[in-house]
């Protein structure tokens, strides 16, 4: 269970995250965090890697405050992948994977992380003909998906992905998707990521949470969070939300609440 509770985060005087309690997020579940740009997203996901210190509040994970445990502790558990590109090492794909997975140590069979895994992991992603390239001639969306095969292989209980997405053709997107899915569910993963594309959200998670400025205006069932009131709310555009024929919901935009001056 991931559980936040009364979390309050901020730089110097500026409060970003206000008093947030999240209904508890049970093991092997793919949760979407969604809200306008400057809202708070990064803000949140660096506080719950540890990353800034809550000024309030607490992140607790299968019972363990994660604020209270030690830096190495919490790698072993906790994933977070940031949303700049990794940096652009001379380091092959493979020999950079493998060092992300040894960073955490062991793997959970307690054994060292080999060489057929991790090309086990990126022919899953589809990245296994760049396993021998340079990471610093990579394309920035075949940088992102060797930052996802570093996060992955190193089987946290929490993943935390900030805008995974945002350099990934359709193919990849949906693709990255489908695996953190499997990935979540089959190893009971909590599995947090930041996400823009709203019908990505409604097609693949199990559960959403929306922000605005800090505060939580949903959390539930993807199709029970976006509404095209929330959409409103929260981005100040006027949308629906219909069933396609295949029946599953979209977003479709008809306008700005109030035309950019
Ligand atoms: N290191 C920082 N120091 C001060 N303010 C910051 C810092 N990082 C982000 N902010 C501010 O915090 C707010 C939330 O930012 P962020 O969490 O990155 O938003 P989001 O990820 O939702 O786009 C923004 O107003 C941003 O300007
Ligand atoms: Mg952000």
């Amino acid at each position: 269970m991931l559980e936040i509770n009364d979390l309050q985060v901020a730089y110097r005087r500026q409060d970003i995250i206000g008093n947030l309690t999240l209904t508890p997020i049970a093991p092997g579940q793919l949760v979407s965090l969604l809200g306008p740009n400057g809202t708070g997203k990064s803000t949140l996901l660096k506080a719950m890697a540890g990353l800034l210190p809550p000024r309030h509040g607490s992140v607790v994970l299968n019972g363990t405050n994660l604020g209270a445990i030690d830096f190495r502790e919490r790698a072993k558990q906790v994933v977070y992948l940031p949303q700049s590109l990794p940096a652009s090492v001379h380091l092959r794909v493979l020999e950079s994977v493998l060092v992300s997975a040894r960073a955490s140590a062991v793997s959970a069979d307690g054994g060292e992380t080999g060489v057929d895994t991790v090309m086990d992991l990126l022919r899953r992603l589809g990245i296994d003909h760049l396993a021998m390239h340079y990471l610093d001639q990579l394309s920035g969306g075949q940088k992102q998906l060797v930052g996802i095969a570093q996060a992955l292989i190193r089987r946290p209980r929490l993943l935390l992905l900030d805008e995974p997405l945002s350099a990934l053709d359709l193919n990849y997107q949906f693709h990255v998707m489908d695996l953190l899915a499997q990935e979540t569910h089959e190893h009971g993963l909590i599995t947090l990521v930041v996400l823009h594309d709203l019908n990505i959200a409604l097609r693949h998670s199990d559960g959403c949470i929306l922000i605005r400025k800090g505060a939580l205006l949903g959390q539930g069932m993807p199709a029970e969070v976006i509404t095209g009131q929330a959409l409103a709310e929260c981005y100040g555009v006027k949308a629906r939300v219909e069933r396609c024929s295949q029946g599953v919901p979209q977003v479709i935009v008809d306008g700005l609440m109030q035309p950019v001056q």
